[in-house]
């Protein structure tokens, strides 16, 4: 298998248009859905069509997890060492690297992220390939020291086998690798279900995979507008051995019930409502930083973008002050000029969602200091970065999760309060807070009840680091030498009877 690259071919570059498929990827083969039909991509800044992908049907998704299975089985995928696997992983890691420009036009031109953001996607993304082809190679057993004469114990960790990977539009690269680096580094293969806004980008990783000798049928893209049924039959499938999904609570809650049946490894990453609270030893300058990064990065469509930002009665003026000058600077428009911050939202849906909570907050009389209200003169998708005050717990933008460039703000008055507030959610993905006390960043650092917090610090996710939630933002850890585990099985062997004498 290795002798069919060079360095020749590993360093060819190939150009943005031979990295925008149309066509899905099952088996090896580039094909289109069974019946034909296809869905358009179009770009969210102005609605344009920058492409068109197959609409998958189950009997092709079954496709795919049987071409999964069987590379699996196969000798070309079996018989790999780890250092193997960690190679093929490294050839995927380096065309990556070399095509991070186009990935990231492609990246931008259908999710609308500014092009600094989508090529910042890249690297991140492309720090978990690198990453799990480190990990591939240190997936250790055990041997345990027996209770019994003339036995050993041997405790092994095996590939799962087929993994199906469910991604979001908000990192259409990174939650791709971040999955597949590790399934593939564990000896997994995998299908993956891209979102439907975002098919593109997944589809040109996956060429990318393919150009990086990773055999046939080890990774299988589907792309559909249909994902329910496609969901059921990864749920339902008995080749399909684990599931990993990042996107909303709503079906990351479906998938978990139905994955019960076959008893699947489930890695969930889900929605959170995140807080970010910023006491009054804050450094108020650290705090807005944060604030920014942690809030309008991709437009505050993320999963760890800060929710609902608390602010100690003390501090609270300048707080706002500051915050209101930063988000009026921000420059907003179409993200393929590299001097844009904030892009459109990703689709219709999420921009109802987002005004819809503006409004819902105002009614109940929260304060808008800046923005709360959509940009039509840039395109029906934009809406204004928006600073909202005495947002009161019974707002939306309070008790669920916007998704959007609006910073929802409560002053505090002591940290039992701040605490008592930050946890009263269902959500537990990340939390935030800024403070110079010592004694104060471990009480609170130990008591928010999230996955990940930042200290002082507004963007937190490394793939050194365990990414994952508690509470119904999720269960498993991606990312880390943590984020193996879901991909990998534990066996026991037993070895008796030994003659030692
Ligand atoms: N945790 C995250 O990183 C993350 C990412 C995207 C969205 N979200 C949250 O989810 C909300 C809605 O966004 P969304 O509609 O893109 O998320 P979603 O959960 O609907 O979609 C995420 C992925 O799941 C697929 N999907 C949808 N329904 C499915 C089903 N029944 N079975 C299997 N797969 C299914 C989608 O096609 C997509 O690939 C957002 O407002 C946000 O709060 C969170």
């Amino acid at each position: 298998m290795f002798g069919r690259l060079n360095s020749v071919q590993i360093s060819r570059i190939r150009n943005f248009s031979a990295l925008v498929q149309s066509k899905a990827l099952v088996n090896g083969n580039w094909i289109d859905s069974s019946n034909n039909d296809t869905f358009d991509v179009t770009n969210p800044v102005n609605g344009k069509k920058i492409g068109s992908v197959p609409n998958m049907t189950v009997q092709d998704a079954q496709n795919a997890i049987n071409a999964a299975k069987q590379a699996y089985e196969s000798k070309e995928w079996r018989s790999l060492t780890a250092k193997d696997r960690s190679n093929l992983l490294k050839k995927w890691h380096k065309l990556i690297e070399q095509h991070s420009q186009q990935i990231a036009e492609i990246m931008t031109a259908e999710s609308g992220k500014p092009i600094n953001e989508s090529k910042g996607e890249v690297l991140y993304g492309n720090s978990f390939v690198e990453w799990f082809a480190e990990e591939a190679r240190r997936i250790y057993g055990e041997i345990v020291p027996s209770p019994v004469a003339n036995r050993e114990i041997i405790v092994m960790k095996q590939p799962i086998g087929v993994a199906a990977l469910i991604t979001p539009w908000n990192f259409p690269l990174a939650m791709i690798t971040r999955k597949a680096g590790a399934a593939l580094a564990a000896g997994c293969t995998v299908v993956i279900k891209p979102a439907e806004d975002t098919p593109l980008t997944a589809l040109a990783v996956a060429k990318l995979a393919e150009d990086a000798g990773i055999p046939k049928g080890v990774i299988n893209v589907v792309t559909t507008n249909k994902a329910a049924p496609i969901g059921d039959l990864f749920c339902k499938s008995p080749d399909v051995r684990g599931i990993s999904f990042t996107g909303s609570t709503q079906v990351g809650k479906l998938l978990f019930r139905n994955a019960a049946d076959g008893i699947k490894r489930v890695c969930l990453e889900l929605g959170g409502n995140a807080p970010f609270i910023v006491f009054d030893s804050a450094n108020v300058e650290k705090a807005v930083d944060g604030a920014m990064s942690s809030k309008f990065r991709n437009c505050g469509q993320t999963c760890v973008s800060a929710n609902r930002f608390f602010v100690q009665a003390g501090i609270y003026d300048k707080f706002v002050a500051l915050l209101k000058q930063r988000v009026e600077a921000l420059k907003i428009g179409d993200g393929q000029s590299s001097d844009i911050q904030i892009g459109p939202l990703i689709n219709k849906m999420q921009y109802d969602k987002v005004s819809g909570f503006v409004e819902d907050a105002r009614s109940k009389k929260a304060q808008i200091v800046v923005g709360g209200t959509g940009l039509p003169e840039l395109g029906a998708l934009f809406y204004a970065p928006t600073v909202v005050t005495d947002v009161p717990p019974t707002a939306q933008l309070y008790t669920e999760e916007v998704f959007g460039p609006v910073v929802s703000i409560i002053k505090f008055k002591d940290e039992a309060e701040a605490l008592q507030k930050a946890n009263d959610t269902n959500r537990g993905l990340a939390g935030y807070f800024f403070s110079e006390n010592l004694q104060q960043v471990f009480r609170v650092a130990k008591r928010l009840e999230v996955g990940m917090v930042g200290v002082n610090e507004g963007l937190i996710s490394a793939a050194e680091a365990p990414f994952g939630g508690v509470k119904e933002s999720g269960v498993g850890r991606e990312g880390s030498h943590h984020g193996i585990d879901d991909y990998v099985d534990i066996k026991y062997i037993c070895m008796g009877n030994l003659k030692y004498d």
